[in-house]
């Protein structure tokens, strides 16, 4: 397949890095997962400007400018013959340099691929089951960086358990899961955690707050705690590959009834609707 560098298009058996390297020895870098559905990008402005946004606050100066990085993420889909739904990962790192905490001065390292990603749809029709388990990450979780570990040791303590997801708590308070944003339904408000630091500001988290703006489902950015989780009409989560995918069992009890609820049924109507 082709991948998308720095130095332009190659295949992606001739990408190679120096052992030393920013991203390898300290995570020192940004990443993106863009949906696509159909072979189009879906929300690509967002993830654009959220990877803009990660990459000021790290201070990591992008090889490319928004145009030229729209540009080349249309090539790359074409050059793969990307048609069906699939997903780009896009990672930047700090760059290739002597190891040194200290910033170097030399050009970040970017690539880009695409690879076909069908959706979930049984998981979206069924829910799937998740924990809860302390959130244990830094206070900057608004910038997608490539320090995941404890997202990492989060969701395989979930595997472990059989299940699907890891809803984070800092505290009492949910923030997100190990890799989505999570979501409560009481009555018929939608409470989700407000976007500051201590999330992922969600692309599709954002795209959902959008969809039900004039909406008699109220939309509400206050953090619940886990109290209130274990007594929530709904569960669901959302994220560029989960799309909005009910959970209907937490910690072994079952939300509610223990099926996908109503509300949640009809935002992922609005989702299939808006992404297609
Ligand atoms: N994860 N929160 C976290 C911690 C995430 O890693 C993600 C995305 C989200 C949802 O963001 P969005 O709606 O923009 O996809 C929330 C991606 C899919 C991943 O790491 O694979």
């Amino acid at each position: 397949q082709n991948i998308l560098t720095q130095s332009g298009f190659m295949d992606n058996t001739q990408l190679t890095y120096p052992f030393e390297e920013r991203g390898l020895q300290f995570g020192d870098g940004i990443y993106e997962v863009i949906r696509i559905y159909k072979g189009s990008y879906y929300l690509l402005t967002e993830h654009v400007n959220r990877l803009f946004r990660s990459a000021d606050a790290l201070k990591i100066t992008l090889p490319f400018t928004k145009e030229e990085l729209y540009i080349n993420l249309e090539q790359l889909i074409k050059q793969n013959n990307i048609t069906k739904d699939a997903k780009v990962y896009l990672q930047v790192t700090r760059g290739s340099a002597a190891r040194d905490h200290v910033f170097p001065d030399v050009e970040a390292n970017f690539y880009a691929y695409a690879q076909d990603l069908p959706r979930p749809t049984e998981n979206l029709r069924h829910g799937v089951a998740a924990i809860t388990i302390p959130d244990i990450r830094w206070q900057n979780c608004y910038i997608k960086s490539l320090n995941l570990l404890p997202n990492v040791l989060a969701k395989q303590e979930a595997k472990e358990q059989g299940c699907f997801e890891a809803i984070l708590h800092r505290e009492e308070t949910v923030t997100e899961c190990s890799s989505s944003n999570v979501y409560l339904v009481k009555g018929d408000t939608i409470y989700t955690h407000p976007e500051t630091n201590t999330i992922l500001h969600g692309c599709v988290r954002s795209r959902i707050k959008t969809l039900l703006d004039n909406h008699s489902i109220a939309f509400r950015e206050t953090a619940f705690n886990l109290e209130q989780l274990a007594d929530a009409d709904e569960v669901f989560l959302s994220s560029s590959t989960a799309e909005v995918m009910p959970i209907i069992m937490i910690n072994n009890n079952s939300v509610k009834d223990g099926k996908p609820g109503k509300i949640t049924q009809l935002l992922q109507k609005m989702y299939e609707q808006d992404s297609k």
